[in-house]
């Protein structure tokens, strides 16, 4: 089967960047379009930026990467470097890039490759703030049903909330563009806390990174040694939840995970609970189904993925 044409749309972020190798080291499954960057875990200068490092890190250099929006549609952007420190990529030590940024706007290049490609042959793969997504589609409302899928990281349901009691940061951030996106008519598939707070790793799994030898595995295992110590403090887990990660492991594996089709709503008028996912999972109400939200990870199977796949790199 021919590899399925994406585009990322992201903050990195520790875990967004392994999201990203993971798609560099599939080129039989993924063909990689475009990155567009995002203002989320840390502003817009700086995940763009970070988009370019992790690229080269992966020694595809001619990835193309452009830069999106730099705040939420209606909001005051709200940051993350309590998580992921002040670069955004804390950790590791890595070059500053010298690949270029692309001069059109991530927006443009989105709403372009859609109308480009053949209808229904463009996944996208929101893994942070879903401004730039939203903003392409209310600017170009014909994209909408050209889209194969949208994958994102995004929501929670039992797992309820890590930026506020109710809200997962990437919906929290900016509700108004997740209501747009959530709203859209694309077929959508949802990789909320539920799953990620399961793609947990263990002091073993960070080893088996850290042992292929490489610049990247080394680079993944002491990006997660980071951000570890965040969730470790929080939740008492046994270490990282590798969150975007699971976005690109769906592309290649989908197997590795399970879920529901039902609805999702974004709360974007309650203070108390901003940017919840108020997700229907007994199907208590009769709203229409409109995303695949998923529940559960076979997470030894995604840690054997990543691992065999960062070693490609
Ligand atoms: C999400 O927020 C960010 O901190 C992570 O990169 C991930 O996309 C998890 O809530
Ligand atoms: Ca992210």
């Amino acid at each position: 089967m021919a590899p399925r044409k994406i585009i990322i749309d992201t903050d990195p972020g520790q875990d967004d960047a392994v999201a990203i190798l993971l798609a560099l080291a599939s080129p039989d499954e993924i063909d990689l379009l475009g990155i567009t960057a995002v203002a989320g875990n840390v502003p817009l200068a700086l995940t763009e930026k970070n988009a370019r490092i992790v690229c080269e890190l992966a020694g595809k250099p001619e990835t193309r990467v452009f830069a999106g929006h730099d705040a939420p549609i209606m909001r005051k952007l709200v940051t993350a470097e309590h998580v992921h420190g002040k670069t955004g990529l804390d950790g590791p030590t890595l070059p500053a890039p010298t690949m270029p940024l692309q001069d059109q706007h991530g927006v443009d290049f989105i709403i372009e490759t859609l109308r480009a490609e053949p209808k229904g042959t463009v996944t996208l793969c929101p893994l942070g703030p879903l401004t730039n997504i939203a903003v392409a589609l209310q600017r170009a409302p014909d994209i909408a049903e050209r889209i194969e899928e949208i994958v994102l990281m995004g929501g929670a349901y039992f797992e309820v909330g890590n930026i506020t009691p109710a809200a997962e940061f990437n919906i929290y951030v900016d509700p108004e563009a997740a209501k747009v996106v959530f709203d859209c008519g694309a077929p959508i598939t949802v990789m909320p806390l539920d799953v990620t707070h399961k793609a947990l790793v263990t002091p073993a799994r960070n080893d088996a990174f850290r042992n292929l030898g490489t610049p990247v595995g080394v680079a993944v295992a002491e990006m997660t040694d980071f951000f570890e110590r965040f969730d470790k403090e929080k939740y008492g887990s046994a270490g990282a939840p590798l969150h975007d990660p699971c976005v690109t492991a769906y592309l290649i594996q989908p197997g590795l995970f399970t879920g529901r089709h039902i609805n999702v709503e974004i709360e974007t008028q309650s203070e108390l609970t901003l940017g919840m996912t108020v997700a229907d999972w007994w199907g208590v109400t009769d709203r229409p189904a409109n995303a695949t939200f998923m529940g559960d990870i076979d997470a030894e199977g995604f840690f054997t993925l990543l691992t065999d796949r960062l070693a490609r790199l």
